[in-house]
């Protein structure tokens, strides 16, 4: 179909229909990370329905957390011919020779949720991601606000070592308490975005801090290792959401019930729905020869207890978390 003629069919169906049409004979492949946290169990389903609204044959390979899969796979897809491939970065580094075999095979790549190291800007068409930056410094402002001037140890749990939403994260939060001589990180150790290693980790920090009583908050990169925490707070005598403040960040639902029930205090939230936005950027590129920006910037939206956590579970239970 030329150009007139798809946007006689678009302005006919008054939908992106024949958009649709076309992109049904688009192949996708998507290098996933794995099933680390609810947020990343979203993400796969949002993506799937994403595919499905625009007829696009998805195919997904699940990584299981290790670079090398995700490796594996892109070769795969680049043998199978696809027309682009998405990845989730699982660390920031080591990706510059699988990416120029795709760009060789003229594949073109978009980035979901994660970014790549700078060298590699070139290697790929766009990146739909947050600022993840942004995220940890809105958190670290939220503590300030709310620690008010009192002295405040706190302890951090850090993602993925690597990955670039772990170093951004810190670093971002790290400049929203930067100001504040009473908020001071006492620890900082990976909990590798699994509630698991958050719950073992926090054990760790809460024994090495006299039984928690030293902690006035848990600043999380992601709300499963904060749901790990708050377990181990409460196992430990403490109550996390009054004697200690949490902040993390994605929103996923677990956080809201917890923030409902007052043992959570807040969280910055990360859309899912990373697909939707590369999947258009993709047809537009394929279709047209538009040429994306580099960047395709998702929101991050604070929420706390104020924000009728209740309701936003409710809203978000069925929504793949
Ligand atoms: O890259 C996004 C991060 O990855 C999410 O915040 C976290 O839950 C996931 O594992």
């Amino acid at each position: 179909m030329n150009l007139r003629a798809l946007l006689l069919a678009s302005a006919v169906s008054g939908t992106l229909f024949s958009v649709g049409a076309q992109a049904a004979d688009m192949t996708i492949g998507f290098s996933q990370i794995g099933s680390e946290s609810g947020w990343r169990a979203a993400e796969t389903t949002v993506s799937k329905a994403e595919a499905k609204k625009r007829n696009i044959n998805f195919k997904i390979a699940d990584a299981q957390q290790k670079q090398e899969n995700q490796i594996k796979a892109i070769r795969s897809f680049v043998a199978q011919g696809v027309d682009a491939i998405f990845l989730a970065p699982v660390v920031a580094t080591g990706w510059d020779s699988v990416l120029k075999e795709a760009k060789e095979a003229k594949i073109p790549v978009v980035l979901l949720d994660r970014d790549i190291d700078p060298a590699g800007k070139d290697l790929y068409l766009t990146a739909v991601t947050s600022d993840s930056v942004h995220e940890g410094k809105v958190a670290g402002e939220w503590l300030v606000k709310t620690a008010a001037g009192k002295p405040c140890n706190v302890v951090e749990l850090q993602g993925t070592v690597g990955a670039s939403v772990a170093t951004n994260r810190k670093k971002g939060f790290e400049d929203g308490i930067a100001g504040a001589s009473n908020v001071k990180i006492v620890r900082s150790q990976t909990g590798d975005f699994t509630r698991a290693k958050g719950k073992e980790v926090m054990e760790s920090f809460i024994k090495a801090e006299g039984g928690g009583k030293n902690i006035c908050a848990v600043y999380a990169h992601n709300d499963d290792m904060m749901v790990g925490a708050i377990q181990a707070m409460k196992e430990a005598g403490l109550k996390p959401g009054t004697e200690v403040l949490t902040v993390s960040i994605d929103a996923v639902p677990d956080i809201f019930k917890a923030m409902a029930a007052g043992e959570a205090n807040a969280t910055v939230e990360l859309t899912p729905n990373m697909a939707g936005p590369a999947f258009d950027a993709v047809i537009a590129f394929k279709e047209k020869g538009t040429v994306p920006p580099k960047w395709i910037q998702t929101e991050s939206k604070l929420y706390t207890q104020a924000d009728n956590p209740m309701a936003v579970y409710e809203a978000k239970k069925d929504l793949g978390y």
